[in-house]
C-alpha cells in the first residue's frame, strides 16, 4: 500500500528530498505515527514525523530549502520548516524506559521496531518504510483501524505515561472509534495515577483536547471514566453570551462543569493555559454564582457589579440562568453606555465639590441605564442628585 498518495505535493517533494539523502548515507527512513495512520484514514496529512537509524544532523546538514530548524540533542530529533510551507520531524529510532511511573523516559537509539514498541496505540506504531515502499504494522493497528479500536501496545503503557489516557480520549472522539482499554483507564484513574504527573502535562493535554471538533465528547468521557467528577449537564450548555468556538471558553466550561472544585487547580495552576483565563478562574472560584445579582433588578447597580469583569467572568456567570440575561443586558446594553454630559457642564451649575460632580453625575448614569434616556441637565436632576448622594447607589 502506497500512504504517500494521499499526501500534498509539497509533502512528497520534502520527503523524497529526505529520503534522496538517507539513501547515500545509508540510513533507513520511516514515516511513522499519526501521518501514517491519518493517511489510512483517509484524513488530512498535518504533521510528519520520520524516523531514521543515525542521527538526524546528518540528513539535516544536506537538506536544501530550509526555513528553520531546531535539533534537540537529548532526543536526537530535528524539527526541520522547510520553504515550502511543510513542517517535518526527523527522530532518531529509539526505544524508551521509565525509571519511574509518570517521570519523563530515558531514551537510546535502536531500530524501527523498537521505536514502534515505545509508541501509545497499535494505531499510532505504523510505519511506511521509505526505501522499500511498505508498510511495517507489528502490533496490528491496520486491523484495529478497520474496527475502529484504541488499543495499548504494552502492558504498563497509561501507569508509565498517564497522558496517553488524555490521547486515548482525543483518538476516540476525533475518529469515533472505541476504547479497547476502557476498563483498564477507569481502574488506572480510580488508582490515581494522574498524581504521578505535572499539572502542566495534564493541562496541555486537556488544551489539545479542547481544540477538537468534538471536544464536548471528550468532557463527557471523562465523567464516564471517572477521571473528572462532572455535572455532564453543564457540558456545552448555551446561552446568548457564550461563544464556543474559542479554546478558552471550552476550557471554562470544564471548570464550570466540575462538581469538586479542587479539581480546577488543574486548570488553575499550571504554566500552559492562557493567564487571563487562570486569573478569572481564580476569581470566580470566590465568587456565590447563585447569590450574585440575584435580587437586584437596577440596571446601574448590575453595571456597578460588572464593569471590572472580564469577559471570562461574564461568561461563566451566564451559564447561571438566574443571570444569563443580566449579563447580556451588561453587555449590549449597559457596557458601553457613556453620558453627554461631564463634569464641567455640571460645574456650570455652579457646584464646585468634586464629590458632588461625582455624585450628580452617577446618579445620571443610573437614570440612563435604567430608562434609556438622558435628558439636557437641568436644576431640578440637580437637586434630586443631591438628595441621592449620601445613599449607596
Ligand atoms: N507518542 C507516544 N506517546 C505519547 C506521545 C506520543 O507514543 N505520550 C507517539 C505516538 O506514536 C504518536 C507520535 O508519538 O503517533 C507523535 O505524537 P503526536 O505528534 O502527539 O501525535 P500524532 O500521532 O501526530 O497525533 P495528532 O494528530 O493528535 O497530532
Amino acid at each position: 500500500m502506497n500512504i504517500l498518495s494521499g499526501l500534498s505535493y509539497e509533502q512528497i517533494y520534502v520527503i523524497n528530498s529526505i529520503k534522496k539523502i538517507c539513501i547515500l548515507k545509508n540510513i533507513d527512513a520511516y514515516i511513522v505515527g499519526g501521518a501514517v495512520r491519518d493517511a489510512l484514514l483517509n484524513a488530512k496529512v498535518r504533521d510528519i514525523d520520520i524516523c531514521v537509524t543515525k542521527d538526524p544532523k546528518l540528513i539535516v546538514e544536506s537538506l536544501e530549502e530550509i526555513k528553520e530548524f531546531k535539533y534537540y540533542s537529548e532526543f536526537q530529533t530535528a524539527s526541520v520548516e522547510f520553504k515550502r510551507g511543510v513542517s517535518i520531524d526527523i527522530i532518531r529510532c529509539r526505544r524508551e524506559f521509565y525509571p519511574e511511573y509518570g517521570t519523563l523516559p530515558k531514551i537510546i537509539p535502536s531500530d524501527i521496531n523498537h521505536d514502534l514498541f515505545r509508541r501509545d496505540f497499535t494505531i499510532n506504531a505504523l510505519a511506511y518504510d521509505l526505501k522499500y515502499y511498505k508498510l511495517i504494522d507489528l502490533y496490528g493497528g491496520i486491523g484495529d483501524i478497520k474496527n475502529k479500536l484504541i488499543r495499548k501496545i504494552h502492558s504498563n503503557s497509561y501507569e508509565e505515561d498517564p497522558t496517553r489516557v488524555f490521547r486515548a480520549i482525543k483518538y476516540s472522539i476525533r475518529y469515533k472509534f472505541l476504547l479497547y482499554d476502557r476498563d483498564e483507564i477507569i481502574s488506572c484513574a480510580s488508582k490515581g495515577i494522574f498524581k504521578t504527573i505535572s499539572n502542566d502535562r495534564i493541562a496541555k493535554e486537556i488544551s489539545l483536547l479542547c481544540t477538537e471538533k468534538n471536544w464536548k465528547d471528550a468532557f463527557l468521557l471523562f465523567a464516564r471514566l471517572n477521571i473528572f467528577d462532572l455535572n455532564c449537564n453543564l457540558i456545552g450548555k448555551s446561552n446568548p453570551v457564550v461563544n464556543y468556538d474559542h479554546v478558552n471558553i471550552r476550557l471554562l466550561n470544564l471548570f464550570y462543569s466540575f462538581k469538586d472544585k479542587r479539581d480546577a487547580d488543574i486548570l488553575v495552576d499550571n504554566s500552559i493555559m492562557d493567564s487571563d483565563l487562570k486569573k478569572s478562574m481564580m476569581q470566580l472560584k470566590n465568587i456565590d454564582v447563585e447569590n450574585f445579582l440575584k435580587e437586584t433588578i437596577d440596571n446601574y447597580e448590575i453595571f456597578r457589579q460588572l464593569k471590572n469583569m472580564s469577559r471570562y467572568e461574564l461568561a461563566y456567570l451566564s451559564w447561571n440562568f438566574k443571570l444569563t440575561y443580566k449579563i447580556y443586558n451588561y453587555i449590549y446594553n449597559l457596557k458601553d453606555c457613556i453620558l453627554c454630559i461631564n463634569g464641567n457642564k455640571v460645574k456650570d451649575f455652579g457646584i464646585k465639590d468634586g464629590k458632588s460632580v461625582g455624585s450628580i453625575l452617577r446618579y445620571i448614569k443610573k437614570l440612563k441605564l435604567n430608562t434609556g434616556i438622558e435628558k439636557d441637565l437641568n436644576r431640578r436632576d440637580i437637586q434630586n442628585a443631591l438628595e441621592y448622594k449620601d445613599r449607596k447607589f
